[in-house]
Order: C-alpha cells, then sequence, then structure tokens
C-alpha cells in the first residue's frame, strides 16, 4: 500500500487530472476532499468523478456554516478588503479546507495532503502556509506546480485515463467562488486596458427593475437578520447577494499585488460581502468610541493582508481577532441597506439602542443641551500651542 494523501479536490480539470498523476507519479493512494464553501456545483456529482479519475474515497464536507461563522464574521468584524478593495473571497476559504484537509489526513491515516494551484498564485501559499500552522508533521503536495503541463496536455492525460471532465469548450476564465464572493482571472481580463465582457458576470447581472429595501439587524458586529427575520448566517449571505446582485452592483476590477511579486488584473462579483460590509462599517460609525473607531481603522488594512498572506492561523492574526472582537461588544442595531435601478446600494440610515448619536448633543433645534459656554475654554486651550508659536513669530517679525 502506498502512501496516503488527501487532495482538495474541485471537480474541475486540474485536481481530477491530479487524482490520477498522484497515484501514477507518486504511488500515492489518494483520498478526495471536496469542501462545500457554498459555490454551488453537484457534489454527489463530484464525488462520483474523483471515484473515476481513481480516488480510495471522495468525501464532501459541508462547511458552509462554519465557514460563515469562524472565517467570514471575523473578516466582517475586522472590515476586512485587501488593498482597501477586495473582501478576500479565496483567501478565506483556503484556510477553512485546510482545517478540513488535515482532519481528513488524520482520519484516514494519511501523511501528506495535497493541492491543484500553480506556483504563481496567492492560493497555495494559504493551503500550505495554514496546513503547516495546523500540522507541521503532513508533506505537501503540489502536482500542479510539479507535472509542468500544459492546459492541452492535461487535457490530452484526462482523456488517456478516461477521466471524465466536461472541457469541451473550455471556458477561458478560472474562476473560485464561495459564499462572500466569485473571482474570475485570465483570457482576455489579463489585458488590463480591456474592459471585462459582461458574460464573465454571475453574481451581478442586473435584473431588478425597482428599488428596494433590506433592514439588516446586527448584534455584536454579526449580522443576524433581514427585516427582523432572523436566519442562519449562510443564508443571510446569500440572500443579501442575491438581492443587491440583481442590481449590478458589487463588482470590482483591480490590479492587485499578489504575495509572490506578480501584478494581476482580479475581477471580483461581491454583491452580498460588499453590501455587509458596508453596512457593519456603517454601524461602527455609529456605535463605536471615537479613539477605538480609530485605532481600529489602523488595523484594519493590515488585517487583511495578513489573511491575504495566507497567515490566517498566526499569532499576530490571533492577536488582532481578540481585539477586533472586544471592538464589537456594542456593534448592535439596524442598517437599511437600500438598493437602486440602475446599478446603486447604499446605506439609507441606521439605528442602535447602544448608539452614541446623541440627538441633544447634536442638534441645532430647541432640544439643544449641549454646553455651549464650555466651548470656549475647550477651543482656548486646544489652540494655546498654536498661539503661542504664532506670537513668538510676530515678535520676531517672521512671515508664515
Ligand atoms: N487574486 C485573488 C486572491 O488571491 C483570487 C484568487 C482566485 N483563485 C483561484 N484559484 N482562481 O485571493
Amino acid at each position: 500500500m502506498g502512501k496516503r494523501v488527501v487532495l482538495a479536490y474541485s471537480g474541475g480539470l486540474d485536481t481530477s487530472v491530479a487524482v490520477k498523476w498522484l497515484g501514477e507519479e507518486k504511488g500515492m493512494e489518494v483520498i478526495a476532499l471536496a469542501a462545500d464553501v457554498g459555490q454551488g456545483g453537484d457534489f454527489d456529482e463530484i464525488r462520483r468523478r474523483a471515484l473515476v479519475a481513481g480516488a480510495v474515497e471522495a468525501v464532501v464536507v459541508d462547511c458552509k456554516e462554519e465557514y460563515a461563522r469562524d472565517f467570514v464574521v471575523p473578516a466582517l468584524k475586522a472590515n476586512a478588503k485587501y488593498e482597501g478593495k477586495y473582501p478576500l473571497v479565496s483567501s478565506l476559504s483556503r484556510p477553512i479546507i485546510a482545517k478540513h484537509l488535515v482532519a481528513a489526513a488524520r482520519e484516514h491515516g494519511a501523511e501528506a495532503i495535497a493541492h491543484g494551484c500553480t506556483g504563481k498564485g496567492n492560493d497555495q501559499v494559504r493551503f500550505e502556509v495554514s496546513t503547516r500552522a495546523l500540522a507541521p508533521d503532513l508533506d505537501i503536495v503540489a502536482p500542479v506546480r510539479e507535472w509542468g503541463l500544459t492546459r492541452e496536455q492535461s487535457i490530452e492525460y484526462a482523456a488517456r485515463f478516461d477521466i471524465p471532465v466536461t472541457v469541451t469548450k473550455a471556458s477561458p476564465y478560472s474562476i473560485d467562488q464561495n459564499l462572500w464572493g466569485r473571482t474570475i482571472e485570465c483570457g482576455i481580463l489579463e489585458d488590463p486596458w480591456e474592459q471585462p465582457p459582461e458574460e464573465v458576470y454571475e453574481l451581478t447581472t442586473p435584473t431588478a427593475t425597482e428599488a428596494t429595501e433590506l433592514t439588516i439587524g446586527f448584534v455584536q458586529g454579526v449580522p443576524v437578520s433581514i427585516d427582523g427575520k432572523e436566519l442562519p448566517l449562510h443564508e443571510l449571505i446569500e440572500r443579501v447577494t442575491t438581492v443587491v446582485g440583481s442590481y449590478g452592483w458589487g463588482r470590482i476590477d483591480m490590479v492587485e499585488n499578489r504575495r509572490v511579486g506578480i501584478k494581476s488584473r482580479e475581477i471580483y462579483e461581491c454583491p452580498g460581502s460588499l453590501a455587509l460590509l458596508m453596512a457593519h462599517a456603517d454601524l461602527e460609525d455609529l456605535t463605536l468610541e471615537r479613539d477605538l473607531a480609530h485605532e481600529k481603522a489602523r488595523l484594519e488594512p493590515r488585517y487583511a493582508e495578513l489573511v491575504y498572506d495566507g497567515l490566517w492561523f498566526s499569532p499576530l492574526k490571533q492577536a488582532l481577532d481578540a481585539f477586533v472582537a472586544e471592538s464589537q461588544r456594542f456593534v448592535t442595531g439596524e442598517v437599511r441597506l437600500r438598493c437602486e435601478v440602475p446599478g446603486r446600494c447604499i446605506v439609507a440610515g441606521r439605528r442602535s439602542e447602544v448608539g452614541l448619536y446623541d440627538y441633544g448633543l447634536a442638534t441645532y433645534e430647541a432640544a439643544d443641551k449641549f454646553r455651549h459656554q464650555d466651548a470656549e475654554g475647550f477651543v482656548r486651550l486646544w489652540g494655546l500651542g498654536i498661539e503661542t508659536w504664532a506670537n513668538r513669530q510676530v515678535r520676531k517679525g517672521e512671515t508664515r
């Protein structure tokens, strides 16, 4: 019996060929693991394909709830967007898949895990660093990085071994998808000057004809309800994705810096995540005390960078999680998301029982209870240093 390996299996061409290749070239017994992180698709069919390709075992793990609770929520609380734009779709799913690969390796007595990533991307970094953080004793095999096959050769390889893959009229795009959004790369998109053709989009096809509102209820930074109705988190995310996406809102076109030193042109569809991130950040504006809000805002880009760079399971990321979790104690309330045709989604209003907005302090109307007389002394002392500096220079006849 050869060494056992657990392969992160998607059902696509590369991972299907990898099943066979690991057996043929490495003499390994392959356990294919498909993780359902909300990408959609027929998992019975995916299982069947893995077995036909030669896997000794094919497991499907439904991770949607865990993914939403333990991976998406911390990122949402941290308002995490890489380079200020990308809500970390693929960056969030790799660590949870790695966690399940490791668990399966233990269960099935495997000595290694494998993934189908190329050497040019971030996902290899996330799979491997996460795996090493969780199980430093396991070996890691990256067939696609090793075999050096072109796409044509992979198709031939699959045909030679009767591996069932459906790449007759191959899409030129490379897609990754989960609850938090959809990523699209390759083909014409590799020219950053070219506008993405409409055909690349799936979650943001504009079909809505009239305006609508969604009231998102948050408890301690976690979205829990839509229009007062509580929903399991992954269903709530799916619902917001569907509604907001139908307005054609939530697209990102960016040139980003990969961890491996390459600039790449990326197209993202993130109607649900961008809308929830916008609502969450807005509720924080209402509920976070100023110093906490400002300090948190300084840490957020760092948090996003760590997650992007594959450091989900790392001491700094965990410490930042603790800070972020503490910051969410009073992020409870409601946000009105308003969607309008064409292509608009805005925060139309927000409210919270524990909000720090005080009408009596803010109003210019009769209800004003602000102590205006306090302002004079405050402002005088606030500017005292500047005044002293200015006077000194006037005395010396200097101009500013
Ligand atoms: N550039 C994005 C990231 O690094 C998207 C990666 C998409 N992954 C994929 N295997 N298609 O997070």
